[in-house]
């Protein structure tokens, strides 16, 4: 068995995965997403780094952590340019680390309107930190019910968004808006960014109107394979985390759900998810590999170009002129 930290080394060549949890609607599992999906990825040995980009601070709230307490958070991050991202984190649990957000983030949005490039400010933070060395795994940013600067500052930094929903024909209509959003702040700051997928949150696999929202959203998915729109590679994230009441509960005790209540079906949709995440991002990132015709077609090429040194070399030995090389391909049969 792989422990903890093998499994650490082995993802250390990756590049670092930056999610973005991004739905305009409230109530919809961002939070509890961003806050167990990150738990479970550092119980896993990688390391993690969450941001909190909701002035509701209830990321910050779930893991206990009170943001008003503990010195420098998002807002200090954004506002303030001699903070940086080292000075505002946190480190929560083994390898999860935390920039916490306080109710003060919502007068960000005011006080930012004429900046410079008040899009880009945090990943420029970012950009300083990795150039100074600083690193991790996973970096997920919980982002606030609104598609305003701070979502912007996530979609400006973010390669990735997930979006929590739940399996509900008008949240199909608010998913049509949300992917407009990315695609402008695509063609507008960043193009580099992709839509992950959907991530079904409270999801009550025996309803049959939530079966038929999840038909048309794979439906709409495939649609888009091979278009230049940056969903055209999303999907349905699989497992759907079930409607479970423990995840309700553990954020009043500030505890993830693998501390709450680890073996409960919450705990493991968020454990098997994440699993899922790592393998995709292990395979995503893997050595291109050949596909079996290509592999066939090279072993056929080295023979032929084992039978024409052959070739040569015999017509070299025995004094005669040189063959061609077509000949010996057609005698070869190749
Ligand atoms: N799978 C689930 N089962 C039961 N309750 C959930 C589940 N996911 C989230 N919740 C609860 O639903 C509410 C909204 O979730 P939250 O993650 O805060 O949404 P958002 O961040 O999108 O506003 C919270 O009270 C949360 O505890
Ligand atoms: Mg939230």
């Amino acid at each position: 068995m792989i422990d903890a930290r093998q499994e650490a080394e082995r993802v250390a060549e990756l590049p670092t995965r930056v999610v973005a949890l991004l739905n305009q609607k409230g109530g919809v599992g961002k939070t509890t997403s961003t806050v167990n999906l990150g738990a479970a990825l550092a119980d896993a040995g990688h390391r993690v780094l969450l941001v909190d980009l909701d002035p509701q601070g209830h990321l910050s709230l779930h893991l206990g952590i009170d943001g008003s307490t503990c010195g420098e958070g998002t807002y200090e991050l954004l506002l303030d340019p001699a903070v940086s991202l080292a000075a505002a984190i946190q480190h929560a649990r083994p390898n999860l680390d935390v920039v916490s957000a306080t109710v003060d983030l919502a007068a960000a949005e005011s006080e930012l309107a004429d900046a410079d490039d008040r899009h880009g400010i945090l990943a420029r933070k970012f950009a300083e930190a990795f150039a100074g060395g600083a690193r991790w795994d996973y970096i997920l940013l919980d982002c606030p019910p609104s598609l305003g600067l701070l979502t912007l500052n996530a979609l400006a930094f973010a390669r990735e968004v997930i979006v929590p929903m739940q399996a509900h024909f008008l949240a199909l209509q608010g998913l049509g808006r949300l992917l407009e959003t990315v695609a402008l702040v695509g063609h507008g700051v960043n193009p580099d960014l992709r839509v992950a997928g959907v991530l079904l949150c409270m999801h009550e696999s025996q309803s049959s109107h939530g079966r038929e929202v999840v038909a048309e959203l794979k439906r709409f998915f495939n649609e888009a394979r091979g278009s230049a729109v940056a969903w055209s590679d999303a999907t349905v994230f699989l497992p759907a985390v079930r409607r479970n009441i423990k995840l309700a509960e553990a954020p009043s005790f500030g505890q993830t759900i693998l501390e709450y209540a680890p073996t409960c079906p919450g705990a493991m949709d968020y454990r098997t998810l994440a699993t899922r995440l790592v393998e995709d991002w292990r395979r995503r990132n893997a050595p291109a590999r050949r596909s079996a015709p290509a592999r066939e077609e090279s072993a056929r090429a080295t023979h032929r170009r084992r039978k024409e040194v052959e070739a040569t070399v015999e017509v070299i030995e025995s004094g005669s002129p040189p063959v061609p090389a077509a000949t010996v391909r057609n005698a070869d049969g190749g």
